[in-house]
């Protein structure tokens, strides 16, 4: 189910900061330095944190979206930026999740550790190491806007994934307009935004 390529990311969890730096480092994958930052402050702000300070946010997003999406048995699932694995909790379906930090993937791993079809993977979203059209869906909750070349990073994920395609972004970072020039940029067709008072990210539904 995985590929690996010199240019792509690791397969392997590990939670050690200076080791994962290296590793990264060894791979000669050029994090620009702001992707770098954005890894080293999410590793400094920790599962705990992350989850006290934004799983009521995140969940509303979740709920949103669920009620939007039906999930056929066995489809294989990506949460792109899976970050400690709030999502993936809720979802009985085989999902992969990736992420690059560290810090946040050891709260996904406790979540998941006793369930069955749960795999966390820690990458790049921008060297995604998966083969093409593999997974039959796509949940990318609040990552985009992390990301310095958005549309390469969209690109990534209409590589890798056949069906729907759930990707929200957050509004704060993106008005309307700059949303739409991201989609046209990036030739997203069958987009449809889903803008809801409660929810801090536009919700994109992608077929
Ligand atoms: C706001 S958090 C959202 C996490 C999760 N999707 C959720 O719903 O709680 C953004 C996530 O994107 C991840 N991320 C940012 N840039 C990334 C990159 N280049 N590769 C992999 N993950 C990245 C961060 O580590 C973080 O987990």
């Amino acid at each position: 189910m995985f590929k690996s390529s010199e240019n792509n990311s690791i397969f392997i969890l590990t939670f050690n900061k200076r080791l994962q730096e290296n590793i990264f480092d060894n791979l000669g994958i050029k994090m620009k330095s702001n992707k770098k930052e954005t890894q080293t402050n999410y590793n400094i702000l920790g599962h705990k944190i992350y989850d006290k300070r934004y799983k009521q946010e995140q969940k509303i997003k979740y709920s949103i979206i669920l009620n939007n999406v039906k999930f056929l048995t066995n489809e294989v699932i990506l949460d792109h930026g899976c970050g400690t694995g709030l999502f993936i909790e809720l979802i009985k379906n085989p999902v992969v999740g990736i992420d690059n930090s560290s810090g946040l993937l050891t709260g996904a791993l406790k979540k998941v550790k006793r369930k069955e079809n749960k795999y966390l993977v820690q990458g790049d979203v921008d060297h995604l190491p998966f083969r093409d059209n593999i997974f039959q869906k796509l949940f990318s909750f609040t990552v985009i806007q992390n990301l310095e070349n958005p549309s390469d990073t969209l690109m990534e994920i209409l590589r890798v994934t056949k069906g729907l395609k759930i990707i929200t972004v957050l509004k704060k970072a993106y008005d309307k307009k700059d949303l739409i020039c991201l989609i046209e940029k990036s030739r997203l067709e069958n987009t449809k935004i889903i803008d809801r008072e409660e929810s801090k990210d536009w919700l994109l539904l992608i077929k």
